[in-house]
Order: C-alpha cells, then structure tokens, then sequence
C-alpha cells in the first residue's frame, strides 16, 4: 500500500480530506474525496474507458434526481475529471418532479417508500447547476423519447436512484438504443441495494428484480456486478457493493483491447 493508501486508514483522515479537497483528480478519486465518492468514481472510470476507447464525448446520467445533491455533486465531478482525459461530459438527470409515483405493488417496496416522497425543486435546482440538463416527467415516458431525438453523446455511467422496481425497469429502457448510444460497458450505480433496512431487498422485488428480468430478456446485453471492487480500492465503503456494468456484447468496440500490458521485472 502507497503513503495515501495508509493515511486513508487513520481516521478523520478522508473527512478532512473533504474539507480542503486539494491534490490530484486521481488521487481524490481514489481515496473517496468527492462529494459522493462513487459518482466520481464511476465518471472516472467512464471517461477513461471513452479516452481508451478513442471517444471525445459521454454522457452521465441520474435516474431520480430529487433535491439534487446527487446531480449536483456528479456536475462537479464531471467538470474535474473531463480535462483529466480531455473527454467532455454532459451530464442529465431524469426525475418525476412531484416525487415518487403511486406503487405498483409489493415490488415497488411499499413497506419503505409512498407516494410523493422526494419532491423537487426544479427552480432552486436550475439555479445551482451549471451545465447539468434536466429531462423531466415520468421516466415510463421519457426515456424512450429521449433515445429517439438522440444528438447526447454515447453513455458511459448511468446511476439508479428511483428506489422502485417499476421506474428502475423503464429507466433500463435507456439500454435498448443503437450501439452508439452507449459506451461497450457502461458503469452502474444501484443505489437501492442495502439502505434502508427495513427494506429487506431482495431478488423477487426492487432494483435486484428489475436487474434479474433484465438479464433473463436480453442475450447479448447483461448488467453484471463489478466483482471485488472493494480489493481494488484503497478503502471500503458500502457503494463498492452498488457498482454494476452492463455488458453489451454485441458492441463494436467491446472487444477493442484497453489495457496496456503490464510486465513485471523479473
Ligand atoms: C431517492 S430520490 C433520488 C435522490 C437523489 N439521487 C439524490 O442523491 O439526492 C428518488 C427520486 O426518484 C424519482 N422517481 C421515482 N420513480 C420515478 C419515475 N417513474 N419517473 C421519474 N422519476 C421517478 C422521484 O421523483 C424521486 O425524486
């Protein structure tokens, strides 16, 4: 483990970090820095992949935007990390407005979340973005509008934020585009996995059922968990068990190699 590696372990040390966020784009992503440190990470990763890749341009997306904390923070870490890779990076957030709609039924964990819960903003919201674009109304209904007027760049990390099973299965509309749409891998975020609870999530209900029935309709398209995330950081933190990508296989650039190898001296 590296000096920083170490120092992350002491603690109050991250949270100081936070405070006088100074220092390398790379190491801030790494060691947790940003306001929500899993945006950041997640838009790093795209942008290097799209960099790889030989791509000027992603989107990253926010399914569920609420208050706006969450957009607000993925802004901030897209305007850092775009010149890092000279990648530019337009950033979207879906949301409803008048908070959650009406439950379908148990699948939608009506024992934890109801109607009208996470109302926006959308004035107070405008007014702390920069560049951000809000593409607003149910997600039942936007999504595939917004693939057909296409003219975004290809997407490259997309987070799951609407807490139900039947927004997450029409947010995962925003897959069934052209190739082009998309980066090969696109980084996933779920963020109803663990919290709260009370929730008991689980496969036959919310964000894990809409992956499943995902999974079980498409055969060259899978959204697979980013496995041992956590041994790849320097630091754990409950988002490593939210990382997802979804593998689409029938890209052209899937198979493009990324890497460049790495020997070590014998
Ligand atoms: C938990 S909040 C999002 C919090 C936000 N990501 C953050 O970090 O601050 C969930 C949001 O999902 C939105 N939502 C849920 N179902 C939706 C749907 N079918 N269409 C559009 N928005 C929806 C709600 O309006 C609500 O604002």
């Amino acid at each position: 483990m590296d000096l920083l590696g170490g120092l992350i372990q002491v603690p109050g040390f991250q949270k100081l970090w936070r405070r006088v966020p100074v220092g390398s784009v790379e190491n801030k992503v790494r060691l947790g820095i940003y306001r929500y440190p899993h945006y950041a990470w997640a838009v790093y990763s795209a942008a290097r992949q799209a960099k790889n890749l030989g791509l000027e341009a992603i989107s990253v997306i926010e399914f569920g935007v609420a208050g706006g904390r969450g957009l607000v923070a993925l802004e901030h870490a897209a305007r850092e990390i775009s010149p890092r890779f000279g990648v530019r990076i337009e950033v979207w957030g879906f949301d409803a407005e008048k908070g959650l709609p009406k439950p379908i039924d148990f699948r939608d964990l009506p024992h934890v979340w109801e109607q009208g819960d996470y109302q926006m903003d959308v004035a107070k919201l405008k007014a702390r973005l920069s560049t951000a674009k809000l593409v607003l109304g149910d997600v039942s209904q936007t999504v595939i509008p917004f693939l057909e007027a296409g003219g975004f760049p290809p997407i490259g990390f997309v987070s799951f934020d609407l807490d139900y099973y039947s927004s997450t299965v029409a947010a995962l509309q925003i897959f069934e585009g052209a190739n082009a749409t998309r980066l090969p891998r696109v980084c996933c975020y779920f963020d109803d996995m663990i919290w709260p609870e009370d929730a008991c999530h689980n496969e036959f209900a919310g964000e894990f059922l809409a992956i499943r029935e995902f999974n079980e309709q498409h055969d060259s398209k899978k959204l697979c968990k980013l496995n041992n995330l956590r041994w790849m950081m320097p630091y754990a933190d409950a988002w490593q068990e939210e990382i997802y990508y979804l593998h689409d296989f029938s890209h052209p650039l899937y198979t493009k190699k990324l890497t460049p190898p790495e020997q070590l001296p014998l």
